[in-house]
């Protein structure tokens, strides 16, 4: 996360920021003992349970449980990257950032220099947003009404047209004041022999947006058969293919919509978001990539995957599906039919056609793919079917998302669930609870042992209890025993915070540091350490002596079927 910032720069960063100050420009606040309370900005709440800790300068919404540092909550805040935060940060604090920075893209260049071309672009969309209204512009206005956009879709979204002819941009920008070289690191100039030319030159101009309304490039499409169809911008210092989405600026301001949606095309973008569907964006001309899917996980809870309905749409559909998995993102699939891509079947059908589409689980949509290829009326093909699938559902860890797949696949195939069950060789757990239903061994209290862990993190971060009572052997959540660690090593609580680059995992974090309530004195909070601890450890014992038995079990049913395999053998014999 915090890669190119060494750790002493962050320290001071972090001792010349009040989080108070940062916090009270978004929330009202009202102090009571060493915290400050107000309404939680990041869920809906008439009563304050939203609190900054002035002494630990880490915030924690005891409702909703996100918290973190300064740098956090300016991320969480303003959607920013980490990078962008600090950034914000350090200007506020009258720090300069340390120049040289890891990322390809970013070497040897300025943040004047990046400056500079975020103005540059900017004036470049609004130069060819003009264009659209003059003769100039003329075959690209009619090209966008033919594609059944009007006048206010095309200034919502600032299209434009580039001129014709070799050099109307540059002409323009550096009448404005930029050279060719910088145009040229900006991706809007080219150079042959010497000289430069327009990039972007007769085409419907895109311009791609940032969440903070900065200008990063454009997407440019021919209006005949030119080709490439799309000419995008080229990687520059302040473009990323891989890490940007378009249509970022809008989804920006629809997190309430509680999901993305996500396309292949700008135009599929634009007229999804013309018909009224929200939380639309689109990747760059390339295949989705993991950092666009944990950029989309900052936006809302859930993505439908939107792709054309043709056989090029769904292979990608399926691979972003398997993005979507590894980032442990709930995604869904919606499937055009025939072949139309969103932009045809919003214009046919509209909103109410989009929203009544079925929006298929990672599952269900895999299993359908499966179908494809094969003739369902044969046995052959029914096989070939079922092995698919089970296949598929190996991956499957609900129990009852299980149960409601295997019931289809029963239905669908005629085969037997116990058949089936052992095609899938399911995890243990889906595997009993699908067969038979059996209630789980019940342990202790729920989150007891959780409990125990967050309470002992809390009372060794505050001081309360020494740290060779512990070690982080003690905790069995991988990020409290890392953050055990950390502690009895005597480190920062806000380095540890600042370093973790997971949503999850940082909620998992502040939940263990702000355990409550705490005991009153050193005196209690041993006992209640001992407490804590002999929980966990008795805990332990008993999982351990449930994982034996189990495994005896398991054995035993092995030996059973064995047994009837042997039956069933001797039967077939006498039969003969
Ligand atoms: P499509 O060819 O499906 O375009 O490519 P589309 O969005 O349906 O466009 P229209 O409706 O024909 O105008 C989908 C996306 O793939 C990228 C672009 O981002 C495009 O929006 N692409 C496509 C390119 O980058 N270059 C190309 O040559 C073609
Ligand atoms: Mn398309």
């Amino acid at each position: 996360m915090s890669g190119r910032l060494s750790d002493a720069w962050l320290e001071e960063l972090r001792s010349r920021i009040s989080l108070e100050e940062v916090v009270s420009e978004y929330v009202p606040l009202k102090q009571k003992g060493r915290r400050f309370w107000g309404c939680c900005p990041f869920h809906n709440e008439k009563t304050p349970s939203f609190s900054v800790d002035t002494e630990t300068q880490l915030y924690y919404c005891f409702g909703c449980h996100k918290g973190g540092t300064a740098i956090n909550f300016v991320m969480d805040m303003e959607r920013m990257e980490f990078m962008d935060a600090v950034r914000l940060l350090a200007e506020r604090a009258h720090m300069e950032l340390p120049e040289r920075s890891s990322s390809p893209g970013e070497a040897r260049v300025s943040r004047d220099e990046r400056e500079r071309m975020y103005e540059a672009n900017r004036q470049a969309a609004r130069f060819y947003h003009s264009l659209l209204w003059k003769d100039e512009g003329a075959e690209a206005l009619n090209y966008l009404y033919g594609r059944g956009l009007n006048d206010s879709d095309i200034r919502r979204f600032g299209l434009g047209a580039s001129p014709k002819g070799w050099d109307g941009l540059l002409h323009h920008l550096e009448a404005e004041g930029f050279e060719p070289p910088l145009l040229e690191k900006a991706g809007l100039a080219v150079r042959r022999d010497n000289r430069w030319y327009d990039m972007f030159r007769g085409r419907v101009m895109f311009p791609i947006i940032s969440a903070q309304g900065r200008v990063l490039g454009f997407g440019g499409r021919a209006m005949g058969d030119a080709q490439p169809k799309y000419l995008n911008t080229a990687e520059t210092p302040i473009f990323n293919k891989r890490m940007g989405l378009y249509a970022l600026n809008f989804a920006q301001k629809e997190r309430s919509v509680g999901r993305l949606v996500l396309v292949e095309g700008y135009m599929d973008t634009v007229s999804l978001r013309k018909h009224g569907v929200q939380g639309v964006v689109a990747t760059l001309g390339t295949a989705l990539t993991e950092e666009q899917a944990r950029l989309m996980k900052r936006y809302a809870p859930e993505v439908w995957i939107s792709y054309d309905g043709d056989a090029a749409g769904q292979k990608a559909a399926l691979r972003a599906l398997d993005i979507f998995d590894v980032q442990d993102i709930p995604a869904k699939v919606i499937d055009y039919p025939e072949g139309m891509d969103p932009d045809d079947f919003v214009k046919a059908r509209g909103l109410s056609g989009f929203e009544a589409l079925p929006k298929h689980d990672s599952t269900s949509y895999r299993m359908i793919r499966a179908r494809d290829g094969l003739d369902l009326s044969t046995q052959d093909g029914m096989t070939q079917y079922a092995l698919r699938c089970c296949a598929i559902l190996k991956k499957v860890k609900s129990p009852i998302e299980m149960e409601n797949h295997l019931r289809r696949l029963v239905n669908e195939t005629g085969y037997d669930r116990e058949i089936l069950l052992r095609q899938i060789g399911a995890s243990p757990e889906a595997r009993t609870a699908a067969v038979s239903r059996r209630p789980r061994t019940a342990g202790r209290e729920p989150g007891g042992v959780e409990k125990a862990e967050q309470e002992l993190i809390s009372m060794l971060a505050a001081g309360l209890i020494p740290a060779r009572m512990l070690s982080s052997g003690d905790f069995s959540d991988p990020v409290r025993q890392r953050l055990a660690q950390w502690l009895i090593d005597g480190r920062s609580v806000n380095a540890f915070i600042d370093d973790i680059n997971e949503d999850a995992a940082r909620e998992t974090a502040m939940r263990a540091l702000n355990f409550s309530p705490l005991p009153s004195d050193r005196e209690k909070a041993l006992e209640e350490a001992e407490g804590c601890l002999r929980t966990i450890r008795g805990s332990r014992d008993r999982q351990r002596t449930e994982e034996i038995k189990q495994k005896v079990d398991a054995v035993s049913r092995e030996q059973k079927l064995e047994m009837l395999r042997r039956v069933d053998a001797a039967n077939r014999e006498s039969e003969d």
